[in-house]
């Protein structure tokens, strides 16, 4: 790709950029958040007309109309908010659009779950049947499932744009088994994350974008220093930055979130837990290990088997997402697109949802001071850009959970309940949303936290539990733990006595 410019309404997302992808190579596309990184591959992908710049294929200058054009070349892309479609089992998706071709109806329907049961195989995940609807996956098998429908074509480039954001360390093995794969025949992968250390373990070069323009090309991943990729990337000197912990000196706060005896059939079991005010409780394990559902149960999206919760000391009606959201719990759900967003609406209006009430005055929406307010808890966070009125679906991803957040911000709550706050969140936001989340504990709230990070569980909490098969296998103050020690508990930890 040469000289790749592409704008939209306000914003030049593209400025010029040159990108050389070799057969065989992982080529790795870093930038922070807005940087331009997805919007280049959609350009490869066909999904975006660039307004200017040339693409070249195999040594011939190609234009490519559509995603159709790309794949029939070979160009498959693996999309940062996946695109499956939900209603449609996992062979239908697998096979949207070029079904295998034999006699009838039947017969195809069952080859065509034949076929993506052997993809699903070689992708290590035998155990997904093919005639599932997709919306009952999991947001890993999601994946997967988007990794089958892109070997189903024959391809030579595939783009993978965070593709391990959602996976545990495990899936993730498993993931760079099949790149290994993929690259030994010859097949180039460019890979977009925003962690550094898998950009080591597998990459061979690093393009690095800021601001629509690539500020380093093709450098080689193994020696290029990582303080030089994240300044590169920031014009800073940042990675992982942690706030300080409060020291222990104050007497010892309220309890705020309480949970007592709470399980849940074949997801957890008998949890007890108290959040002090200007406390960060994190959540470590694997996923698949019970830590979303915990959120969700305290949140009162799920109902429990046994069990309360209480804030404040009051006892919280189970299952009721409205009495938990009354009593001020409040969650960051890990899926934002699916659970969180309102994707046809402004940022604005994403932020204040949940605070509605605030801004209407006898039947009457006070616009004014639902943007003023909104804009001043995005501003809190660097949300880029820095438009209140922008359409949420125009943001990247990272952008847009900074907008998720921002709404429990503005909405005051006294529990938050954060699942991966900083998935897809770049290294620089990273910091900032830390100390965003710290203040908010400082400030006087609860805080429990689920990240598959073990470092941001370690560097932000203040205390950590540990769950394995959803029961609680050791709780630590954070200081007193490190990765390895929590790595070890999370896949074969001895309760504690
Ligand atoms: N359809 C669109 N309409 C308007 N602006 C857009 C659109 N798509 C992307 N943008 C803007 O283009 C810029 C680049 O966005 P892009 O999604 O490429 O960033 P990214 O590098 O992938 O970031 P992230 O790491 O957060 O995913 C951002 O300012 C974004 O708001
Ligand atoms: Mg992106």
């Amino acid at each position: 790709m040469s000289g790749i410019t592409k704008s939209f309404p306000g914003v030049r997302a593209l400025d010029g950029v040159d990108l050389e992808v070799r057969p065989g190579e992982v080529h790795c596309l870093l930038g922070q958040n807005g940087a331009g990184k997805s919007t280049l591959i959609k350009v490869l992908a066909g999904a975006h007309q660039p307004d200017d710049g040339t693409i070249t294929w195999q040594g011939e200058e190609v234009t490519l109309r559509s995603p159709i054009a790309a794949m029939s070349l070979g160009i498959a892309t693996i999309y940062q908010e996946l695109d499956l479609v939900e209603h449609l089992s996992v062979a239908e998706n697998v096979f949207l659009g070029h079904e295998p071709t034999s006699a009838g109806f039947v017969v195809r329907a069952r080859a065509a779950r034949a076929q993506a049961g052997r993809l699903l195989a070689r992708l290590g995940h035998p155990e997904i049947d093919p005639g599932t609807l997709v919306g009952q996956l999991s947001a890993a098998h999601q994946q997967i499932v988007s990794m089958a429908r892109a070997l189903s074509h024959d391809v030579k480039l595939i783009v993978m744009d965070e593709p391990s954001a959602a996976l545990d360390p495990d899936e993730v093995d498993n993931l760079f088994r099949i790149v290994g794969d993929l690259t030994a025949d010859g097949v180039a992968v460019v890979y977009i994350s925003h962690r550094l250390e898998e950009i080591r373990r597998i990459g061979d070069r690093v393009t690095v974008l800021k601001d629509g323009r690539a500020v380093a090309g093709g450098l080689p991943a193994e020696s290029t220093p990582t303080s030089q990729v994240v300044s590169l990337m920031t014009g800073r000197n940042v990675a992982y930055v942690f706030p300080e912990r409060p020291g222990a000196a104050r007497d010892a706060p309220d309890v705020v979130l309480s949970v007592e005896n709470l399980s849940r059939e074949g997801e957890f079991d008998h949890l007890d837990l108290e959040i002090r005010a200007g406390e960060i409780v994190g959540l470590a394990g694997l996923v698949g290990s019970g830590r979303s559902e915990i959120l969700e149960t305290v949140y009162g999206a799920r109902k429990p088997t046994t069990g309360q919760v209480s804030v404040g000391g009051a006892p919280v009606r189970p299952g009721s997402v409205r009495a938990a959201v009354r009593a001020g719990i409040g969650l960051a759900p890990e899926e934002r697109k699916a659970q969180a967003l309102l994707m046809l609406e402004s940022v604005t209006r994403n932020v204040s949802v949940s605070s509605m009430s605030r801004f209407s005055r006898g039947g009457w929406l006070e616009r004014g001071k639902e943007r003023a307010a909104a804009h001043a808890a995005t501003r809190e966070l660097s949300l880029r850009p820095d438009n209140p009125e922008a359409y949420i679906r125009t943001l990247s991803g990272g952008n847009q959970q900074k907008a998720v957040l921002a709404r429990w911000l503005l909405r005051g709550c006294r529990v938050l309940l954060l699942d991966e706050p900083t998935r897809g969140v770049d290294v620089g936001a990273r910091a900032e949303l830390y100390s965003v989340i710290r203040r908010l504990a400082d400030d006087g709230l609860a805080v429990l936290l689920v990240s598959s990070e073990v470092p941001e569980v370690l560097g932000l909490a203040d205390r950590v539990l540990v769950l394995r098969e959803g029961a609680v296998v050791h709780t630590a103050p954070a200081r007193e733990l490190d990765e390895s020690r929590v790595l070890d508990l999370v896949m074969e930890g001895s309760p504690t006595p």
